[in-house]
């Protein structure tokens, strides 16, 4: 639980004095004198010294703040760059990049119920080259919305928010645009979904209102995937269910989850108790991994690390709301997952997470290895 001020009068009740004055009023004491690479105590006293089961005390960007400070001060003091720090001697692994495109849903006044259709570029041979990949496409796709006298103009994850008439015509355009950059739609780039589907489910139905394309039950949201994973070179599904529908995540993953990746994102919240459900139901075969819905670097950790024996796949991922703070950027090589999502090749908020990646890459040299 974030902790933002709600004083009316600033920033429309969104500030976060509270929350920055808690960490120097109230965590600096509790940290100082103690050595930063002692993350999981001192992640573990900050959560005590919180005390509620949200860090809505302290205020989960207060802690989770102070939390990355703590893994860049001990990287700094054993002069490592923060991904070796995090990750040790294999921490050489790029990720690639999922590249939100095509924004929808409440990411942006589209057309699209979708909230994000994605360029995954894990045809090619390193992460330098996918990025190059994934930003032609980008700049092919802009081409051809302008012809068709689409807007330009983008969304939160800096992708373009067209009036389209289906959310199918999402999928064709990304198709369209791959092949107009010169590339092999499915072989080169494939396509990765994240419907964000809680965001359009009410009274029980999937509403499919913006591109009135009606109301739809889960089953049928099922069956409409099975066509779309025939129909496009589609590798990875999040979120094609509501966060409470659990037999719907069941149903699509035992409907394609030998195929594709089915990746959990607003059901299981980077949390292991809902990763262990996830696990024990087989609800997906992914989670999406998010530091800032779980609040602490340790806490993030142990759910990679859950994923990691289920023989789960794990995505490292940016919010809608993001900064230019790069840190997931290190923390997808640390982690070694091999997949990132960090939104379009436009606006700085997620071209930090890029560069970085791309220095990453030239600092390992021969040593770096890209993909999943
Ligand atoms: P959010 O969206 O940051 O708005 O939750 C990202 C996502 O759904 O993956
Ligand atoms: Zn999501």
């Amino acid at each position: 639980m974030e902790l933002r001020d709600g004083d009316p009068d600033r920033y429309g009740g969104k500030g976060v004095r509270k929350a920055v004055d808690n960490v120097n009023r109230r965590i600096a004491p509790l940290l100082k004198g103690h050595d930063p690479s002692h993350q999981a105590a001192l992640d573990a006293a900050m959560i005590e010294l919180d005390g509620s089961p949200n860090k809505s005390e302290l205020g989960a960007n207060a802690i989770l703040g102070v939390s990355q400070a703590l893994s860049r001060a001990a990287a700094e003091s054993h002069g490592l760059p923060l991904y070796a720090y995090l990750g040790g001697v294999g921490a050489f692994h790029l990720p690639i990049p999922m590249m939100n495109v095509l924004n929808g849903g409440k990411h942006a006044d589209s057309g699209m119920d979708f909230q994000e259709f994605m360029l995954y570029p894990h045809g090619a041979p390193t992460f330098t080259e996918a990025l190059r990949y994934g930003a032609e496409t980008f700049h092919a796709l802009k081409s051809l919305l302008s012809k068709r006298g689409l807007s330009t103009s983008v969304g939160d994850e800096g992708g373009f928010a067209p009036k389209l008439k289906s959310n199918e015509e999402a999928c064709e355009l990304i198709v369209e645009a791959i092949e107009a950059a010169g590339f092999r739609p499915g072989e080169d780039i494939a396509i990765a979904l994240d419907p964000a589907a809680s965001s359009f489910f009410e009274g029980g139905l999937y509403r499919l209102t913006r591109s009135g394309q009606g109301n739809k039950t889960s089953e049928e949201m099922v069956s409409l995937f099975e066509t779309w994973v025939k129909r496009f070179p589609i590798v990875s599904i999040e979120d094609s269910h509501d966060e409470n529908d659990w037999d719907g995540y069941k149903a699509i993953t035992k409907s394609l989850g030998n195929q594709i990746q089915i990746v959990g994102d607003d059901n299981l919240v980077t949390n292991t108790r809902f990763i262990a459900k996830g696990i024990e139901e087989k609800a997906c075969n992914a989670a999406l991994i998010k530091l800032n819905q779980i609040g602490t670097v340790t806490e993030t950790i142990s759910a990679i690390q859950l994923c990691r024996k289920a023989g789960w796949n794990y995505v490292i991922s940016h919010r809608s709301g993001e900064t230019e703070d790069s840190f997931i950027a290190d923390f997808a090589v640390a982690m070694g997952g091999g997949q990132i999502k960090t939104g379009s090749a436009s606006r700085s908020d997620r071209i930090s997470k890029y560069n970085r990646l791309l220095e990453i890459e030239a600092e390992l040299g021969g040593a770096a290895r890209f993909g999943a």
